[in-house]
Formats: C-alpha cells, structure tokens, sequence
C-alpha cells in the first residue's frame, strides 16, 4: 500500500506558481471545473477529451503523478487540461491571486484519503478554509461535489461544507447534469475500484449560493 503525504509537511508551503488562465488555455472564456486530488490525472484525461466546451485543472499532492500526467499532456493535442503540482489548499491561493473572480465553475473532491485517525483529521482536504477560498473562486450557483466510499468521512466533509452557509445541498436536475462538467458520469480509478467491488458510495453535490 502507497504510505500518504503529509500535506502540512513544510515541503509544500513552496508552491508552483500557476500562471494566469489566459496563459494556460487558448479558450479561456470555457467553464473551469477544478479536480483536488486529481490522482494519476486519467479521469480529468478523460473529461477533457469528451467535453471540449469545458476547461479542466487537476491539483495532486504527490508529485510523481503530476510529473506524469504532464507528461502523457504534452505527447497529446488537448488544449483544454492543465495539472498543478502540491497542497491544493496552498495552490487555491494563487488561483485567488492570478484568476479574475468567479472563474471556477465546479470542483470535485473524488475520494479524498481518509486520515482516519483522530489527530490526522487536520490533514484531511475539506477543511474550512479551504471551503471559504472554494467559495471565493467560485460563481454563485457554481457546484462542488464530493465522493468517498468512508461514511465517517463522507459526514465529516458534509458538515464542514453546510457549515460553511456558502453552499446548500442541491439535487441537480438532469437538464442541468448535461451541462455540467461531467455530463456523461465518467468516474475516477478508484470510484471504478470500489464500485468493482460492491461497496457503497456516498456523494453529494451543494450550490454555491
Ligand atoms: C484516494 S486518492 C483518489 C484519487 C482520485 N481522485 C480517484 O478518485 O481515483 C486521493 C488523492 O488525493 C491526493 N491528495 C491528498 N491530499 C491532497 C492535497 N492536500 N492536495 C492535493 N492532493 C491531495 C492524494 O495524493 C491522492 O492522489
């Protein structure tokens, strides 16, 4: 098994800086949906190829997979993926800095590592402030959806969003499915792991209100 990266190790507080949109894609007026823990970058590979009318960035902790996900991007002619390497918290504040406001129209966590522990529970993604910041970037009725196969979890991250009072929880109708970032349901390595073997999913999707 992979041993996790601590993501308040001092290695990350130096951050790649992410350039202007403008810089990174040449449609920089498309819709900018935002993966945290984007993993090996396959399902945002995925994404970008089918929904070319969207913007796609990928943020992952551990560098070996950004390195490679870059990589497969410059060998392939898709103009409209981008993947930043270290603590997506930290790289959330330079988008803050470098994006005019309200350019992200959605953001996934697709089952974040659970800390399990107790005294690991800071290092878990969802954490307030990375929520408020979310809700800086993003439009009003822009959506966040969140995935895990760990119920305690699951609740955990739930409560801190509707703790936030920036989000409510939102049943999107499927007229609306078809125009989000994700129309056709693609699902991450590990959503096809866990679904592979039976196990439960908890998801949710809220509204930026
Ligand atoms: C269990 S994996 C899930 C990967 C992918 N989303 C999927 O569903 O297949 C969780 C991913 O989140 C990354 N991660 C954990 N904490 C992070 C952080 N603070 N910033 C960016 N990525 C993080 C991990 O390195 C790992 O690749």
């Amino acid at each position: 098994m992979r041993q996790h990266v601590n993501p308040l190790s001092k290695y990350f507080y130096d951050i790649e800086p992410i350039p202007p949109i403008k810089e990174i894609f040449s449609q920089d007026k498309r819709p900018i949906h935002l993966d945290i823990g984007c993993g090996s970058g396959a399902f945002l590979f995925d994404l970008a190829n089918q929904n070319k009318n969207w913007n796609y960035i990928g943020l992952e902790i551990r560098e070996k997979l950004v390195d490679k996900a870059k990589l497969k991007l410059e060998n392939e002619s898709i103009d409209n993926l981008f993947f930043a390497f270290g603590n997506a918290s930290y790289l959330i504040d330079d988008f803050i800095n470098n994006c005019p406001g309200d350019m992200v129209s959605s953001v996934s966590f697709n089952f974040p590592d659970p800390w399990f522990k107790k005294k690991h529970h800071k290092r878990r993604i969802i954490q307030p402030e990375l929520i408020y910041k979310i809700s800086q970037l993003m439009k009003f009725g822009g959506l966040i959806s969140i995935k895990s196969d760990v119920e305690e979890l699951f609740k955990y991250m739930d409560m801190i969003i509707m703790n936030s009072k920036s989000f409510i929880n939102y049943n999107c109708p499927y007229f609306e499915i078809i125009e989000y970032y994700n129309p056709t349901n693609l699902q991450t390595n590990r959503e096809n792991y866990v679904r592979s073997k039976k196990l439960k999913v908890f998801e949710k999707l809220y509204k930026r209100i």
